[in-house]
C-alpha cells in the first residue's frame, strides 16, 4: 500500500500536537511503521486512510462503535437534535428522556444517573463519590486491567506519573483480577480506610476460580452465574459490605459488549456505582455514571449532608450526546447486538484456533477471552508478549487491508469481513512460520516495534 500523503501530514502533525494523536493508544509508537497514519473516513465495518486505502476495522476507533460506523439510525437522531440547538441555558428535555429511559427501562438495579463526556469524567466522580460518601482515602485499583481514568488518582498510579503528585499515588492501592490475597492483604493493611474498589468486571479472564475455556462462551456463563461459589466478582461484592467500602464496576469496555445491561449482568453480581462510555452513543461523546440513590444523591441539591462537586461540565448537557446514546441503545436492543457480538466472536477465536493448529504455530499466535471480547497475542514460546512479532504481524495484515490491532465486534461486521481477514490472518502466518524458525523476526521487522504506552521515556 501507499502511505505517502499519511507520512507527509503525520510529520506535519507532530509539530502541532504533542503526541501527534489525542489518544496515547492511537499513537505511531502502537502501530508497525507501514501502516496509514491518518484517515479520512468510515462506514459500517470499512475504515478508508488519506492515500484512499481501505481496510476493515476491527479496532472502531477505541472501541467507540456497536452498531459501526457512521450508523443511519443514530446519524439521523444527531442530526435531528442539531437542528434543535445543541446546549440550553437549563436542561434539555432529552436529558430527561435519555436518563429516563436508562433509570426505568432500561437497568434493573440503578436509582441515579450523571452524564458526561468521556470514560475518565466518570470514573473519577465515581471515585470521588465513594471517598466522600465512606469519608476514606484509600482506593484499591484492579493492577490486572490496564486503565480507567487519565485523571492523577490513576495517572500517578502508573510509570508515566510525571507531574503528579506523591500524594496522589499514596491512595490508589493495585490488587489483582481473582487474586483474592491481594484484595485481603489490602484490606488488613488499611482497615478501614479503603473508600472503593475499582475494576473491570470481566476482561480476559472468568471470575470463576475453577474457570474453564467453556466459560468464556455466553450460554456457559449465563448457566453458571449464581451456582459457582468461587465467583471473584460475588467474593468482591461480599468484602465491599462486609468492610463498608463502595464497589464500583467500569463497564467502559465489556458494558454493550457482553450485555447492554453490562456484563455484570450475566454474573448476577451488582456493583454500587458503574460507570459506561466507549460504544455506548455509537461513537458520539457521551459518559455516565449509575448507581444506587444513597451515594449518588450525594451529588445533588436535596440532601442536608455537605455537598460533593460531582461532574459539573460546559459540554456535559450537549445534546448530541444524549440523542446518540438513546438511539444506540434502542437500536442495540431492536437488533440484539450483544448476541450478534459474542456469536461473531466466538466464530473468530474457533477460525482462528483451527488455523493456527493446522499451522503448528499456536506457541507464538494466540486468541484470548471471552467470545465478547477477544484479543490476538503474539508471544514467544515462553508465552511472553513478543512486541517485534505483534508489529511484524500487524504489518502484513494492514497491507492486506486489515486492521486488528485490537478486535471491537460491532453490528456491521459480518461472516464475510470475518473471511476476508481470516485470509489475511492466514497469509501473515503463513509468512511469518519461517521467518520464526529461522529466528530472523528482529531481523526483517521493518521499523521499531511497539512500545508499551505507560513508560518513563519515550
Ligand atoms: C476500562 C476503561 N475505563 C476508563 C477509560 C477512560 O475512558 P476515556 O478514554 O473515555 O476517558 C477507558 C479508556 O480506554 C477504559 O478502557
Amino acid at each position: 500500500m501507499n502511505y505517502k500523503k499519511s507520512f507527509e501530514i503525520n510529520e506535519k502533525l507532530h509539530a502541532l500536537v504533542p503526541g501527534g494523536s489525542h489518544t496515547y493508544s492511537k499513537g505511531e509508537d502502537q502501530f508497525p511503521y507501514n501502516s496509514p497514519r491518518i484517515m479520512s473516513h468510515a462506514k459500517g465495518a470499512y475504515t478508508w486512510d488519506v492515500d484512499g486505502n481501505k481496510f476493515i476495522d476491527w479496532a472502531m476507533g477505541n472501541r467507540v462503535f456497536i452498531l459501526g460506523h457512521a450508523f443511519d439510525e443514530v446519524d439521523n437522531a444527531v442530526i435531528d437534535t442539531i437542528k434543535r440547538g445543541t446546549n440550553y441555558t437549563r436542561p434539555g428535555i432529552l436529558e430527561y428522556e435519555t436518563a429516563d429511559y436508562l433509570i426505568n427501562e432500561h437497568f434493573d438495579k440503578f436509582d441515579m444517573i450523571k452524564f458526561g463526556k468521556n470514560g475518565s469524567d466518570v470514573t473519577t466522580a465515581a471515585i470521588k463519590l465513594a471517598r466522600a460518601y465512606t469519608g476514606r482515602k484509600y482506593v484499591l485499583v484492579c493492577g490486572t486491567h490496564p486503565f480507567f481514568s487519565i485523571h492523577d488518582w490513576f495517572i500517578g498510579s502508573t510509570d508515566m506519573n510525571s507531574g503528579t503528585l506523591d500524594t496522589e499515588r499514596q491512595y490508589t492501592i493495585k490488587f489483582f483480577y481473582n487474586d483474592r490475597e491481594s484484595v485481603e492483604k489490602a484490606f488488613d493493611q488499611y482497615k478501614d480506610q479503603i473508600a472503593a474498589i475499582i475494576l473491570e468486571p470481566v476482561k480476559n479472564d472468568s471470575p470463576y476460580l475453577d474457570a474453564q475455556e467453556s466459560d468464556l462462551h455466553l450460554e456457559t456463563l449465563i448457566q453458571k452465574n449464581n451456582s459457582s461459589e468461587n465467583n471473584f466478582l460475588k467474593y468482591l461484592r461480599e468484602k465491599a459490605d462486609k468492610e463498608g467500602s463502595v464497589l464500583i464496576f467500569d463497564e467502559m469496555i465489556s458494558g454493550m459488549r457482553f450485555d447492554t445491561k453490562g456484563a455484570h449482568s450475566l454474573y448476577g453480581v451488582y456493583p454500587d456505582l458503574s460507570t459506561f462510555g466507549k460504544s455506548i452513543a455509537n461513537g458520539y461523546s457521551c459518559s455516565f455514571l449509575v448507581g444506587k440513590k444513597e451515594i449518588m444523591e450525594l451529588g445533588g441539591l436535596k440532601h442536608k449532608k455537605e455537598r460533593v462537586f460531582l461532574l459539573s461540565q460546559t459540554h456535559g448537557s450537549e445534546t448530541t450526546g444524549f440523542a446518540a446514546t438513546l438511539a444506540t441503545f434502542k437500536a442495540s436492543k431492536k437488533y440484539n447486538v450483544s448476541n450478534h457480538v459474542w456469536n461473531l466472536g466466538r466464530k473468530l477465536k474457533s477460525d482462528f484456533n483451527t488455523l493456527v493448529n493446522n499451522e503448528k504455530v499456536a506457541d507464538y499466535f494466540k486468541i484470548i477471552g471471552f467470545d465478547a471480547n477477544p484479543q490476538i497475542l503474539c508471544t514467544k514460546r515462553t508465552g511472553e508478549f513478543w512486541p517485534e512479532l505483534h508489529t511484524f504481524f500487524h504489518d502484513i495484515v494492514i497491507n492486506e487491508g486489515v486492521f486488528i490491532p485490537w478486535i471491537t465486534i460491532t453490528l456491521s461486521h459480518t461472516d464475510e469481513h470475518l473471511h476476508i481477514t481470516m485470509d489475511a490472518i492466514r497469509k501473515a502466518i503463513k509468512t511469518l512460520k519461517p521467518i520464526i524458525e529461522n529466528n530472523e523476526v528482529e531481523k526483517l521487522l521493518v521499523g521499531d516495534p511497539v512500545k508499551p504506552v505507560f513508560r518513563k521515556y519515550n
